[in-house]
């Protein structure tokens, strides 16, 4: 922190910040040039020994898929600049950016967060803030009436006080924006959020292309930038209405999918893999939630005979994970699905596994609840303990048995 040079105001600890810092660097110049003038004249100026904590507001709810939010001080006294100290349950935080600019310093922040209460000091003055954080995956669970929730927020972030450094009015000269049917492009929001994108192998392509406000927009009465409340898939379904359309019209609907909570697997913004998935949509991200499931992933697994084609193409080879015209929101029906990989029996009714044995029925003897018989019946479709991935083991006819006594 004591580094910042008496004469030049500097940006520290950042290495993103060198492309916009440029971008000021002329007025800047220019700014500091008239500054010195007065301040050399007319002493020190009239709010000298201020510190003003811009954001956070001392009691908030963070509503955040990133466990952190930015803590922005403004500072009036160089010396105070070096006294300045923010402290966490884990100890001193270190400052991500100091700018000086018409005098103030702007001393930036990035905390981490954990779930739950967040305590903070910031001396001096001393002042104690509570950040409440709670990990967000779906608009569904967030009580956007609460006053202390700070998703989405106020206003006053982009007050002018920010808006002397942040640039909302125009795209970088790096960053490449194609434009949507959905609305312009906008600046307005990449400047202090560039961090949603950092990192992202695939980025939602209205994010990618600065259209922040077909989602957020600017609530006139109630002054916050706001997003949809209540189901995300009636955000998702302006867009992707087709889609969202074609499911409503299907009888098997995932559950997930049936509740309108799209984002508890796709980040809206951007994420690791594919569809902006945070885990692999092939199956990782499938036994997160079925986690009975998990063990048919894994390396060893412990006398299970797993279907080989779980390894290579994962849940997704039969399921849909979405919706479909088949229970299990199978791709097809499942003495299809089955045949459709295991050629050899397509269209074959009798003769398998015995001479004359059916391979569909109405009936399965072994699950009357399950009703009809099939491919399934004999064969657990993802695994089991027996050759074959069979119900019940063949030696010693046991497998009959359990419908044959
Ligand atoms: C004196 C100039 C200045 C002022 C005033 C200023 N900032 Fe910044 N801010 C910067 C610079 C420079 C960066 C680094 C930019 C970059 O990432 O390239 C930055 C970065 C940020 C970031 C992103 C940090 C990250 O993780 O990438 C946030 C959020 C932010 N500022 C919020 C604010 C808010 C809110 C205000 C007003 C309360 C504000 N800033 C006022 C100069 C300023
Ligand atoms: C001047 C900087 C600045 C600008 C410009 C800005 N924001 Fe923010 N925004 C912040 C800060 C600081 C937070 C608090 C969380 C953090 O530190 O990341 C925040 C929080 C948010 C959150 C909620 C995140 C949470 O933690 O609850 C949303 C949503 C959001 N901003 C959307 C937008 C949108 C949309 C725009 C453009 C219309 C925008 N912001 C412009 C600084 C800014
Ligand atoms: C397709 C709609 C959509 C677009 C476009 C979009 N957002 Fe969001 N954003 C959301 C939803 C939904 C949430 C809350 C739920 C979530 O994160 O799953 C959210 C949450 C956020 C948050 C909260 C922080 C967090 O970590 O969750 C920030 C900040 C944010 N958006 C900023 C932006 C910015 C900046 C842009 C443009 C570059 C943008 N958003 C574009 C839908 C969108
Ligand atoms: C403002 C319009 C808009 C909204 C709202 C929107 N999307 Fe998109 N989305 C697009 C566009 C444009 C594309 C890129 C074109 C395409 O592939 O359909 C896209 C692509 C996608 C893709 C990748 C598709 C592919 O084939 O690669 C996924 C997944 C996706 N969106 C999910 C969502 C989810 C989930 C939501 C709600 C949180 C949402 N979208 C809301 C416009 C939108
Ligand atoms: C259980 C997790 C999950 C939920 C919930 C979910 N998706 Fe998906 N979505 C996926 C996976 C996995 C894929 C990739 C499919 C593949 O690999 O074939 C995908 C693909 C997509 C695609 C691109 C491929 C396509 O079918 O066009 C879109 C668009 C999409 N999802 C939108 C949505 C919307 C909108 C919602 C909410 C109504 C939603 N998703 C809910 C997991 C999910
Ligand atoms: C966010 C959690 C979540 C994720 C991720 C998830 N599911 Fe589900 N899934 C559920 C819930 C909840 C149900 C309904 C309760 C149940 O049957 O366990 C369900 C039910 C199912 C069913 C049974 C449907 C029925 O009619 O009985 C199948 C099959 C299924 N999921 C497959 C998948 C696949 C494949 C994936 C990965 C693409 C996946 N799920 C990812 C939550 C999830
Ligand atoms: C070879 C096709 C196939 C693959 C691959 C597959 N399933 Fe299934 N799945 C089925 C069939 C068929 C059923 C219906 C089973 C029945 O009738 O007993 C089913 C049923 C289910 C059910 C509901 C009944 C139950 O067993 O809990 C869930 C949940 C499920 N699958 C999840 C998954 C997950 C998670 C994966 C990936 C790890 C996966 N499936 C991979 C074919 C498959
Ligand atoms: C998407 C393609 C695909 C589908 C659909 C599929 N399988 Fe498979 N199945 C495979 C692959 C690949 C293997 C592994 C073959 C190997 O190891 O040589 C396999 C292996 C098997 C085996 C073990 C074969 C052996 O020689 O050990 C049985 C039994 C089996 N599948 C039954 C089924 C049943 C029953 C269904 C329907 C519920 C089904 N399969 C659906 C691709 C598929
Ligand atoms: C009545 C129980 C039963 C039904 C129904 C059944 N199988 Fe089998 N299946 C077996 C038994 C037992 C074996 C053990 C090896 C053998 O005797 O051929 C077997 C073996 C297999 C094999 C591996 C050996 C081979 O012949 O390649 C595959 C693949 C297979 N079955 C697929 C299917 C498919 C696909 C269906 C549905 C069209 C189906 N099975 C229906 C009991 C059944
Ligand atoms: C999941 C239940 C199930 C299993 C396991 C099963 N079967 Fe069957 N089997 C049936 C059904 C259903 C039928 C047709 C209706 C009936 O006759 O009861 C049938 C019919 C038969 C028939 C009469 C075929 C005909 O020509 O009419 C024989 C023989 C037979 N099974 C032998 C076996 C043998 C041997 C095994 C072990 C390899 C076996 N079954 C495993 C359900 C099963």
């Amino acid at each position: 922190m004591n580094q910042l040079s008496n004469d030049e105001s500097e940006i520290m600890g950042m290495g993103l910040c060198a492309k916009l810092w440029q971008r000021f660097f002329c007025v800047r110049v220019c700014v500091f040039f008239c500054l010195s003038l007065i301040v050399s004249s007319a002493g020190s100026s009239a709010n000298a020994g201020e510190i003003t904590l811009l954001t956070p507001k001392i009691k908030s709810v963070v509503y955040a898929r990133a466990p952190s939010t930015h803590f922005v001080l403004k500072v009036s006294e160089k010396k105070d600049v070096d006294r300045l100290e923010l402290v966490s349950k884990s100890g001193k935080v270190s400052p991500l950016a100091i700018i000086k600019k018409n005098k103030n310093f702007f001393v930036h922040f990035s905390v981490p967060l954990t779930p739950g209460m967040n305590h903070f000091t910031v001396s001096p003055p001393g002042q104690k803030v509570t950040i409440e954080y709670k990990p967000l995956r779906t608009l569904l669970n967030v009580n956007f009436d609460a006053s202390s929730v700070y998703l989405y927020h106020r206003r006053d972030l982009m007050q002018p006080e920010c808006r002397q450094c942040h640039d909302v009015n125009s795209v970088p000269d790096d960053y490449i924006v194609h434009s949507l049917p959905y609305g312009d492009n906008s600046p307005a929001c990449y400047s202090c959020h560039k961090a949603i994108l950092a990192g992202t192998n695939w980025q939602h392509s209205p994010v990618a292309n600065l259209l922040c406000e077909a989602c957020h927009h600017q609530d006139e009465k109630i002054g916050l930038i706001s997003v949809a409340k209540g189901k995300d898939s009636s955000l998702c379904y302006r867009c992707h209405l087709v889609k969202g359309k074609a499911w409503d019209r299907l009888p098997y609907v995932h559950q997930p999918v049936g509740f309108g909570v799209c984002a508890i697997c796709h980040n809206p913004h951007g994420d690791t893999y594919r569809y902006q998935l945070w885990a692999d949509g092939k199956a990782d991200l499938c036994v997160s939630c079925h986690v009975d499931k998990e063990i048919l992933l894994a390396k060893d697994t412990k006398g299970l005979i797993v279907h080989g084609i779980i390894k290579g193409s994962g849940c997704v080879a039969c399921h849909d994970p979405h919706a479909s015209e088949n229970p299990f929101m199978l791709y097809k029906p499942i003495n299809e699905l089955c045949t459709g990989c295991h050629t050899e029996l397509a269209g074959v009714t009798k003769g398998h596994p015995v001479g004359g044995h059916p391979v569909s029925g109405p009936h399965n003897p072994l699950r009357p609840e399950r009703g009809e018989f099939n491919c399934a019946s004999c064969h657990n479709p993802h695994g089991s303990r027996y050759a074959y991935m069979l119900v019940g083991d063949i030696l010693g006819g046991h497998v009959c048995a359990q419908c044959h006594n």
